[in-house]
């Protein structure tokens, strides 16, 4: 049980080590404890040492089984979950996915709709899907019409970086919520795989003229207002002469006006 003795991957400020607890966890009336069956690599279980996020459990993606549900917790025994804890300083043990029990510890946690998709699968999704869902539908305000929430509707709309794990749940997400065209920068060998999952015009991002390759494929749609979300955030913190291809800088330069009648308009 949660409080046998037992290996957990902690993040001790020089890196990730093994570490045996004891602790015992409880969860109060609105958590729920969790038999961890997955849980998923993220980069952010490492990259979090440079904000000074440290000295707890390591990860944040995971799958499992509830084994105490709190009385007002949204979860019953018995049930297969998955989902994140919240990061943050000063992190609860019973917060981290990298050991075999987890208090599941705020909103962001989802019965597996079992038969769709493994508890595996299930593991690998809710930080990236997440933080897909927010770039689309709180940041850029677009609509999801089928989950209820309002928003701008049916948008054209440019995913740089559409490979990346983010932009992978993008892609698919704005399909979903019924926006297109959808046009992708990722490698050409990802073309075709892009779109089988809902991309309807793909650029290779290596391309000296991508952006005027992109520029006129949006020329070609007319004066529909563009949206667009950079998923990868690349070459950012690069020395100041290669700032200018940095995705920011490549994905304004796509939808920016620029004087020509012709020229798109956008939102990043
Ligand atoms: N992973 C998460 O849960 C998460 C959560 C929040 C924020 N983030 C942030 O989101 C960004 C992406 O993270 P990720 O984990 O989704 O990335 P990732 O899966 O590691 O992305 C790798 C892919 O990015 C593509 N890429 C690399 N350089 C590119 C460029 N200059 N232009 C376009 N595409 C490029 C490559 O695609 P090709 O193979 O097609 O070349 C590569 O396969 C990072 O800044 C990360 O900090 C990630």
């Amino acid at each position: 049980m949660a409080n046998q003795l037992r290996e957990v991957i902690y993040l001790a400020p020089e890196g990730p080590v093994i570490k045996t607890i004891t602790d015992e966890y409880h969860p109060d009336n609105s958590q729920a404890l969790i038999k961890v069956h997955y849980s998923g690599i993220n980069p952010a279980d490492i990259k979090h040492l440079t904000l000074g996020l440290h000295s707890s459990v390591a990860g944040y993606d995971l799958s499992g089984e509830i084994i105490v549900a709190g009385t007002s917790s949204n979860f019953k025994v018995g049930d297969k979950v998955f989902g994140a804890n919240p990061a943050g300083p000063h992190r609860p043990l019973y917060r981290g996915a990298h050991q075999d029990f987890v208090i599941a510890d705020g909103p962001n946690f989802y019965k597996v709709p079992l038969g769709r998709m493994s508890m595996a699968e299930a593991a690998a999704l809710p930080i990236v899907t997440q933080t897909a869902a927010d770039g689309l539908f709180n940041v850029l305000g677009l609509s999801f019409p089928s989950a209820g929430f309002g928003g701008i509707e049916k948008q054209t709309l440019l995913i740089w970086g559409a490979t990346s794990a983010v932009g992978v749940s993008a892609v698919q997400l704005a399909k979903a919520a019924g926006h297109g065209p959808i046009l992708v920068t990722a490698s050409a060998k990802h073309h075709t795989t892009l779109k089988g999952l809902g991309a309807d015009a793909c650029f290779d991002y290596h391309d000296e003229d991508v952006v005027e390759q992109v520029r006129k494929e949006l020329q070609n749609n007319g004066k529909r207002p563009v949206y667009a979300f950079d998923t990868v955030g690349a070459r950012v913190f690069g020395p100041d002469e290669a700032r200018e291809k940095s995705s920011p800088e490549l994905v304004t330069a796509c939808i920016q006006a620029s004087g020509d009648d012709q020229a798109p308009e956008g939102k990043l």
